[in-house]
Formats: C-alpha cells, structure tokens, sequence
C-alpha cells in the first residue's frame, strides 16, 4: 500500500473543473486564491468519518448510559446549570453558522487541498449541530428544572445575548466566503474556542456537570483541525498581495464582531455562573486571547502583511469590564430571559473584587439592590433602579454601556433620516462601510418599542407548563415565584431609550 502522502495526492488529482460551462458563481469572493497550496488536514474523508463515528459512539454512549443512570446532571451545581439554558441555543447556532460557511467555502474556492478540509469541517459542524441540541434536549429530560432547556431556541431570538450572538455568529456565512473563513476559522475558532469549549468545561467539571464535558470536548477535539483550516486558508490568501487590502478590513471587522459579542458573553457565563470558583474570564482572555492568539499566531503572520486587528488595544482595555456591565443588564431585565439567576453573595464579591479591581464600586450596590427586592412583595424588577436605560447598538446588538455605564462610549447619529445608535467608535466605523448589512435588522428594543413587558413574556413564550409562572426567575428559591401578573402589575413599558436619546451630530448621507 502506497503511504498515506501519496494517496492523498493521487486522489486530489481526481479534481476536476467544468469544461462543458462555466461553473455558476453563487458565493462570489473578491480574493484570488491559488489552486495549489499546502493541505492542512493530510486525511481521506473515508478514515476521517470512522475516527468522527468512534467519536460520536463514545459520546452519545457515555450519555445514554452512565450519566444518565448515576443521575449526573441533577447533582450538578444548579446555579451552574441554569446558564447551560442561554449557552447551547447560541452555541448551537454558532456551529449551524459554520456548517453553512464551510458549505461555501467548498463551492468558492477552487482548491482541492483547501477544499478537503473544508469538507472534513463541514462534516464536523453537522456533527456538532447534532450533538449541541442532543445535550438540550438531554437536559430538558435530566435537569433538575428543564424549563427553559425546552424552549431555548424558540426563545433566543427574543433575548438581547442571543441576538447579538445570531448577529456576530452569522458573519460566518453572510458575505464574501473567505469574510467568512477569517470571522469563523481565523477569529472565532483559533482564539476564542478554546474559551468557548475548554474553560466553559473546566467550570462546568468544577461545579459538577460531567455532561458537558463530555459533549463540549468531543466538539473541541475537531477545533484544531480547523484552526489548521483558517491557517491555511489565510496562508493562501497572503501568498497574494492583492488580496491584503480586503484582508485588513475583513480581518479588523471580524475580530470586533466576534469579540463585542463574544468576551461580554463568555465573561458573564463565566464570572457570575459558577458557584465553585476558580479563576476569572479575564485571566483566561490574556493567556489564550492576547498571549497566544494575537501575541503567537498573528504576529507570525505579520512579515506577510497581516496586521494586528485595528481595535484590538481598545478590546484589551475594555475587557475587565464588559463582561459585568452585560451581566448588570441583563440581570436587571431578568423576567425577559428564559432561566433562572442566582443572586451575587459576599463570597462572590470578595472573589471579584480579588480578580476586578474596583469592582465592588462600579456594580457592589447594583448586587446588592437585586437581592434586596429579589421576592414579588417587594414590587420591582431591577431595571426599575435606573433612571435610563441604553440603547441596543444597531451594529452589534448589544447594549450601548460598553465598557462601562459611565464611561460608555455611546453615540447617536441620524443617517439618511435614521436615528442610530452605536456603542463604540468601531460599531459605527463597521456600519458605514456596509450599512445594508445592518438596517434590515432592528434592534429588540426597535422591535417591541411600546409594548408592555407582560404582553412580551406572555405572548413571546417565556412561561412555564402553568400559563402563569415566568421560566426566568431572579433566584434559585421556589418559595415565591414569579408570575406574570406580578410583572402586569408593574406596567412596564418596552420603550427604546432611543427614541429619547439627542442625536450628536446631525449627518445627510452614510
Ligand atoms: C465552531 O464549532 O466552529 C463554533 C461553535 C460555536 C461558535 C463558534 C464556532
Ligand atoms: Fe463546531
Ligand atoms: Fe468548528
């Protein structure tokens, strides 16, 4: 038998073009990618499906048997276990989002190396759609309160997390293929993986969840692969310099995207759901963001012209406080999220005063007022305690208070008779570039301006077997939970802070 090398290059000369008609071009790509370059995967797609079934049979077996009958998942720390409702919906979309990119990637490059890979990931991505909705659907069986495990992904898209989240994740597949090959491979899975799929597992192990584990380090073992993917795929891209003028805008807008979504997210997941602590979300961004990611992998790829990300340096400077200010938010609108919080203890507040610095200043009092009227006699939700609210920015989605409510960089503009909002000098940099990418896509706060908070929860689904009990509570107690006519009572109306907001500078045209 020949060896594995020589077999693969045999086989790739198996590719073949159209002779008969021009090959329809339906993802058109402004990049020149060569037909011959290096192979980053070296597998036959035949022994690559064996070694991913082996995979799949130890997973789904661990799961329907041992976890399963030692009753894992309900002797999991339930504070833990309540977040697990917001992450596998968003994850989930995330891994459809490359499932369709890798598709595209296969019929826009002209490649057979490239293309290979490509294949092998896009057999990976449905593998992980699969397994990232079988543990929702397993939890929803398992977990001590199933609700909202149920309706997660009926319910993501009314949450103002998950809809940042289908923003950001859908610049997978939404534009040029190879846009999308450098906001997935090159951005999401070379850097933030690893937070994604190997901390989220370590906290999860730590708090008692073994099921996680075991699905999200299947997911991660296929991640290096395609890391290799994006190595390739930028090698191929730099080795013409034609392409770098594209490179540098793809690559800066990828890496704000992912990030403003992404490092708010993960930090608040990580910081505020585990109940046995170990380290921070922001000590794990320097090792494996800055250190490895920006500090390694990109500046080897800078002698081909590749620069850091523009916004990188305000990234690293916002990252202590993202995280908390997101949390803050979302917390204070608690009854329109579909699982429960678990109020913040002074033993939490020791921890993030030991791993934040100032913490306790900027967000201490907002903790303690929200355990404070945590019980419906009190008569108040926390969004109630400001005097305003911010906008949703109309790039990424996510609330205009970034980094930190008082140091927000919000700023209101009208274009073409729009006012908009954007939360940061890049968000606003992003938009103009392309506005069409983000005017057909309003806000959650554009969207059910003028309606009432109960008629949301109700009408929009978030509600328990009962009709009247909301999925999310603001904690982990049963005693007195809420219902929607505690929240009617309030009359709160959903109005977009918007539309209260000055413009700052009054512009004709984008
Ligand atoms: C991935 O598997 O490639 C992926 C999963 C979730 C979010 C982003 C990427
Ligand atoms: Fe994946
Ligand atoms: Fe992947």
């Amino acid at each position: 038998m020949k060896n594995i090398v020589e077999t693969h290059e045999r086989v790739k000369d198996f590719d073949w073009s159209f002779s008969y008609n021009d090959k329809p071009k339906r993802y058109p790509t402004r990049y020149k990618i060569p037909p011959k370059t290096k192979d980053p995967f070296r597998h036959l797609i035949r022994d690559y499906c064996s070694m991913e079934q082996e995979k799949d049979d130890r997973q789904y077996g661990a799961m329907s048997d041992v976890i399963a009958r030692s009753g894992m998942p309900g002797k999991a720390s339930e504070r833990w276990m309540e977040i697990m409702k917001l992450v596998l919906p968003i994850t989930c979309f995330g891994e459809y989002a490359a499932m369709k990119s890798c598709g595209q990637l296969i019929d826009t490059v002209d490649n057979a190396e490239l293309r290979q890979g490509y294949l092998a990931q896009t057999i990976d991505e449905v593998r992980h759609v699969n397994q990232q909705a079988h543990l929702a659907r397993y939890f929803a069986k398992h977990a001590p309160d199933p609700q909202g495990f149920s309706q997660g992904f009926k319910l993501r898209s009314r949450t103002i997390q998950a809809r940042a989240g289908q923003g950001a994740l859908s610049g997978f597949f939404n534009a040029d293929p190879i846009e999308g090959a450098i906001n997935l491979q090159v951005v999401t899975e070379t850097a933030y993986t690893n937070p994604l799929f190997v901390a989220v597992t370590e906290i999860a192990a730590a708090n008692g969840d073994e099921t996680t584990p075991t699905v999200f380090l299947s997911v991660q073992s296929d991640e290096a692969r395609h890391m290799a993917n994006g190595y390739s795929t930028l090698a191929a891209v730099v080795s013409n310099p034609d392409n770098l003028e594209h490179l540098e805008k793809d690559f800066d807008r990828a890496f704000w995207r992912q990030h403003n979504f992404l490092d708010p997210f993960l930090g608040a997941v990580y910081d505020y759901f585990q109940e046995n602590r170990s380290s921070s979300y922001l000590e794990k961004w320097e090792e494996w963001i800055a250190d490895d990611w920006a500090g390694a992998y990109i500046a080897k790829l800078e002698p081909f012209g590749l620069k850091a990300p523009r916004w990188f340096d305000s990234a690293r400077a916002n990252m202590p406080w993202v995280g908390h200010t997101a949390m803050m938010l979302i917390a204070a609108a608690w009854p329109m999220m579909f699982w429960r919080f678990d109020p913040m203890t002074e033993r939490d507040f020791e921890w993030f005063e030991k791993k934040y610095p100032g913490w306790y200043n900027h967000f201490g009092g907002f903790w303690e007022d929200y355990a404070r009227i945590a019980d419906p006699k009190e008569g108040m939700i926390p969004m109630q305690l400001f005097d305003k609210l911010p906008p949703l920015c109309n790039t990424c989605h996510m609330p205009c208070a970034l980094p930190r409510p008082d140091i927000a960089t919000l700023r209101v503009r009208m274009i073409n008779d729009k006012k908009l909002a954007f939360c940061s000098e890049a968000c606003e940099h992003i938009f103009r570039e392309e506005p069409h990418r983000y005017l057909g896509n309003p806000t959650l706060f554009e969207e059910f301006d003028g309606v009432d908070m109960a008629d949301f929860i109700e009408q929009g689904g978030f509600l328990r077997e009962d009709g009247k009990t909301l999925i999310a509570q603001p904690t982990l107690k049963w005693d007195k939970p809420w219902t929607v006519d505690d929240i009617r009572a309030l009359k709160i109306e959903l109005r977009d802070p918007l539309r209260d907001l000055p413009v700052d500078e009054v512009e004709v045209a984008a």
